[in-house]
């Protein structure tokens, strides 16, 4: 049993081997109704607790129906709803839940408070984003890049706009699935220091470039993401529209990218703002393969954190 807790704390091998389990899970259930249950059932008998002290529309139905499906029982806590908002500890939260369930997903704000949960638990622990990092998003997105291009080893992804917690685990990626990264963004925007760091120290090139016109040539994929996360706060509205507008992802920028290059956001979008419609549903986009991705990818990691 482990955690997953982020992916560059996860070996190079896991990961793919978490993403070939995800697209032959995938396969296997082409074309069937969403809850028909998975023939091998790995996660009978096996109760998981979703914690959420933020909003989901993903990963909230995602994790839950990802269980079902391998035969297990989900629990959607509420952060508020738990003592663990009212005063207790996470240290005493994460031995209470060990006694009674056999795996713990949790969305929270602080890093610090995952990394407690994952201490004193006895049962594995995963990341559904924390305000530094979202790893089950990235392992989504890995799995719907290699399904629609291949391998994406050495392949140039863009990230435009906010380096927030999303785009340091594309950062984790880079050096676990080495591949290349651009940020192009504002200054102030920029992804910590840390993860750009790592990610270099791993052998990829990422490259921090203001022009994002001239950030994406010969790009093979592009990434945007909204430009005020649930973590920021809602004062710094108008000035990151006003930092982050030249970085809207449209179709012009699209055009100077490789011409197959994917367009990705991890949703939920705000159209017009970072990205437009006409992207969104063109013909590069695969947001929504991104979001079902979810699903496959996440039962991939289940497992791995049972050892199933
Ligand atoms: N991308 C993502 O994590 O979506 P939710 O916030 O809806 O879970």
């Amino acid at each position: 049993m482990t955690d997953f807790l982020d992916i560059n704390k996860t070996a190079p091998d896991d990961l793919k081997k978490m993403i070939a389990m995800a697209k032959d899970m995938k396969q296997a259930r082409m074309g069937q109704p969403k809850a028909t249950l998975d023939a091998d059932q790995p996660l009978a008998n096996h109760m998981v607790a979703l914690i959420f002290e933020k909003p989901s529309t993903r990963t909230r139905v995602s994790f839950d129906v990802g269980v079902r499906q391998m035969g297990g029982q989900t629990m959607v806590l509420s952060g508020n709803d738990m003592q663990l908002g009212h005063g207790e500890t996470i240290a005493d939260t994460a031995r209470v839940l060990s006694r009674y369930v056999d795996m713990i997903m949790i969305r929270t704000f602080e890093e610090a408070t995952l990394l407690e949960m994952a201490e004193y638990a006895s049962v594995p622990v995963i990341n559904g984003l924390t305000n530094r990092s979202h790893p089950c998003q990235i392992m989504a997105d890995i799995q719907t890049y290699e399904e629609h291009r291949g391998s994406i080893a050495g392949k140039k992804v863009v990230w435009t706009g906010d380096g927030n917690n999303v785009c340091a685990s594309f950062l984790h990626a880079a050096g676990q699935f080495g591949f290349d990264m651009v940020f192009t963004g504002p200054e102030v925007l920029d992804p910590e220091t840390v993860f750009v760091e790592e990610a270099r120290a791993k052998g990829v090139s990422v490259t921090l470039e203001r022009d994002a016109q001239k950030a994406v040539e010969g790009a093979d994929l592009i990434v945007a993401d909204t430009w005020v996360s649930m973590h920021d706060a809602q004062s710094t509205r108008e000035r990151r529209h006003n930092q982050l507008r030249p970085y809207q992802v449209n179709e012009e920028l699209m055009a100077r990218a490789k011409p197959d290059a994917l367009f990705m956001h991890c949703l939920p979008a705000h159209r017009e703002e970072e990205v437009t419609s006409a992207v969104m549903d063109g013909p590069q986009s695969v947001i929504f393969d991104e979001a079902e991705n979810r699903l496959h990818a996440q039962k991939a990691v289940m497992r791995f954190c049972l050892g199933k």
